[in-house]
């Protein structure tokens, strides 16, 4: 039975131990009071291997709000995880603060993140922790000092650093298997695709477009970022704001700014065939992934065409190597080519499709184990 919390809300407990969102192997709230800390370690899946997973801190609004956060994510990285073929579970963590430096007015120092390491190292190697949205590199170098568990690492600290040429070049190749599906070759030759957000992935996903003879328009908040992709390739093209760009007239849409790019208003609008970015938690909510493909819209699903950082996250914990961390992401078309032939199959769309193949490889994990 659960125990509500608030009208209509079974509480974070029930979402754990009795939801289909839930049925984590285990958590870790963690509390330092010298150093402020307070985190949750939510380890959702090792049955493919030790749990893989980013450190986000963010000023969440409710402690609840921050453990079904660490729940929610951990859960996708199970199957990110096992999409990416890596021999690793999902598990995430989320530390709860502000998270700019203490210097500034935030709650980040090296005591807190040095108490956060030794809160991972305790799990001996079931979580292995990474940056995420409020983290960086060099966060990622104290938590080390701690904690063998860590990756993400600057290169100066024997870690592969900026994980988004490779988060750049996965996407590129999941375009290239929707193209492929769509067009019959793997090429963005001759197509017209808009790249909403031109930041660190964005830009490099610019470069592989262009390289590829595509057309490309782009558009960002940030006029500088716009400016430096067409101080590279004078040819592309950019609009005011992302409303203009799906209704521009596109064969694919990249989504790499925020998440909930597809949502009741934008899906209706496109005029892609393809949508295929880098953008974490594309789809706002439940039955998008319906709707694109009714429009006869094919989605290549997010958190499969995105894999290339936490492929090279898992490559440098053998000790980076970037030619074979590539080759893994470039496996990224395969991926996505037996995802949309499953969708035909089993005539669902492919965001279903994925997570059917996610949870084959999980299941066939735990009988052989
Ligand atoms: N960096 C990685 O390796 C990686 C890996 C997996 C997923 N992702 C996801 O990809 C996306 C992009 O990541 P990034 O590392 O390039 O981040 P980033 O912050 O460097 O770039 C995002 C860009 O989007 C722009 N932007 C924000 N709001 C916008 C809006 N409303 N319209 C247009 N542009 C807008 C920002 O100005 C910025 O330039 C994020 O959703 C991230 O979670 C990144």
């Amino acid at each position: 039975m659960s125990h509500p919390t608030a009208a209509g809300d079974p509480g974070v407990l029930s979402t754990l131990f009795r939801s289909e969102q839930g049925g984590h192997e285990r958590v870790l709230l963690c509390q330092d009071r010298e150093s402020g800390l307070r985190a949750v370690i939510a380890v959702h899946s090792t049955a493919l291997g030790p749990a893989l997973g980013g450190t986000r801190f963010h000023a969440y609004a409710s402690d609840e709000e921050a453990v079904r956060d660490a729940l929610n994510l951990a859960r996708g990285m199970s199957y990110k995880n096992a999409l990416a073929g890596l021999r690793h579970g999902g598990g995430k963590a989320v530390i709860i603060g502000n998270p700019a430096p203490a210097s500034e007015g935030g709650a980040k120092s090296e005591a807190l993140l040095r108490a956060y390491g030794r809160f991972v190292a305790s799990l001996n190697g079931a979580y292995v922790t990474a940056c995420d949205v409020g983290t960086y590199v060099a966060d990622m170098d104290v938590v080390a000092q701690e904690c063998q568990w860590t990756t993400g690492r600057s290169p100066a600290a024997g870690g592969a650093g900026d994980s988004s040429v490779l988060t750049a070049f996965g996407v590129f190749q999941g375009m290239r298997a929707s193209a492929q599906t769509l067009w019959g070759a793997p090429t963005l030759d001759g197509r017209t695709v808009g790249v909403a957000g031109v930041g660190k992935v964005g830009h490099h996903l610019v470069d592989h477009l262009v390289a590829d003879g595509a057309r490309v328009v782009v558009t960002d908040v940030r006029p500088e970022v716009v400016e430096r992709v067409r101080a590279r390739h004078p040819q592309v093209t950019a609009v005011a704001d992302t409303d203009a760009l799906i209704r521009a007239d596109l064969d694919v849409y990249a989504p790499c700014a925020l998440g909930g790019a597809l949502n009741d208003e934008t899906v209706p609008a496109l005029t892609a065939r393809v949508v295929c970015g880098a953008a974490n938690n594309q789809l706002a909510h439940p039955g998008v992934e319906k709707d694109l493909a009714d429009r006869g819209i094919l989605y290549a699903p997010d958190y499969v065409v995105n894999a290339g950082g936490v492929i090279q996250v898992a490559d440098e914990l053998l000790g980076f190597d970037f030619e074979r961390a590539q080759a893994k992401a470039a496996l990224i078309y395969d991926t996505t080519l037996a995802i949309f032939e499953r969708a035909t199959a089993d005539g669902v769309p492919p965001a279903v499709a994925a997570d059917r193949i996610a949870e084959q490889r999980m299941a066939e994990a735990r009988r052989t184990s």
